[in-house]
């Protein structure tokens, strides 16, 4: 059983081809609150999570909601491929900036098994796609070792349904006062800063 140990303060990247599961297993072990996906802001920017012409303001707003987390402290988990040299190297800066520690978990599916998922759902990204992923995927597993995270994992496939996910010190969500829920009646407007 492999046991990821996660700090409160975070930044969860998940790695692994279109249909490795990363998705699942963001929603088995950390709240929706927690997860943020690239393919969802590309839905809220242009409705659509296949709209790969609006992925550079995808990105930053990925980017961006990451850091605002990260900054007052609080876990992120970043639910993208994860898969180039590049993205890794946006992820790193946004928690570096933020001083937060970044754990990778990595799911080391194979393409079989990705092409199967990925031909059974509704967002099908396809054979060619899957199979570009899954190469990208052996470079990143060798990669990681040398690109300076707190803790990598790697989950081959029969090994992610038995990891256990612990985060220590997660902070709670700060407690409604009573002044803040005058002043939220009086000026709901009022900006807050943090
Ligand atoms: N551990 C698992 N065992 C069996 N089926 C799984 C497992 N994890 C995910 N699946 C199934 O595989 C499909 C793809 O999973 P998921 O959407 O989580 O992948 P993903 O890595 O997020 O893909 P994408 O990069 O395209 O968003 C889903 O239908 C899901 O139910
Ligand atoms: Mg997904």
């Amino acid at each position: 059983m492999t046991d990821i140990v996660v700090p409160g303060n975070a930044l969860v990247v998940l790695l692994g081809p279109a249909g490795s599961g990363k998705s699942t297993f963001a929603r088995r072990w950390f709240s929706e609150t927690e997860v943020v996906s690239s393919d969802r802001c590309r839905a809220m920017i242009a409705d659509s999570e296949m709209d790969i012409s609006v992925s550079a303001r995808a990105f930053a707003l990925f980017n961006d909601i990451l850091r605002h987390r990260l900054e007052i402290g609080r876990l992120a988990v970043a639910d993208s491929t994860a898969l180039t040299t590049l993205a890794r190297r946006d992820l790193r800066t946004t928690a570096r900036r933020a001083g937060a520690p970044v754990v990778v978990v990595a799911l080391d599916v194979s393409l079989r098994t990705c092409t199967a998922r990925d031909a059974a759902r509704e967002r099908i990204v396809g054979e060619q796609v899957v199979a570009r992923h899954v190469a990208l995927l052996r470079d990143a597993l060798r990669a990681l070792p040398r690109e300076g995270y707190q803790a990598w994992h790697r989950l081959r496939e029969e090994e992610i349904d038995d990891a256990v996910v612990r985060v220590e010190g997660r902070r709670p969500p700060v407690p409604v006062t009573p002044e803040m829920q005058e002043a939220y009646v009086r000026e709901p407007w009022r900006r807050v800063s943090r």
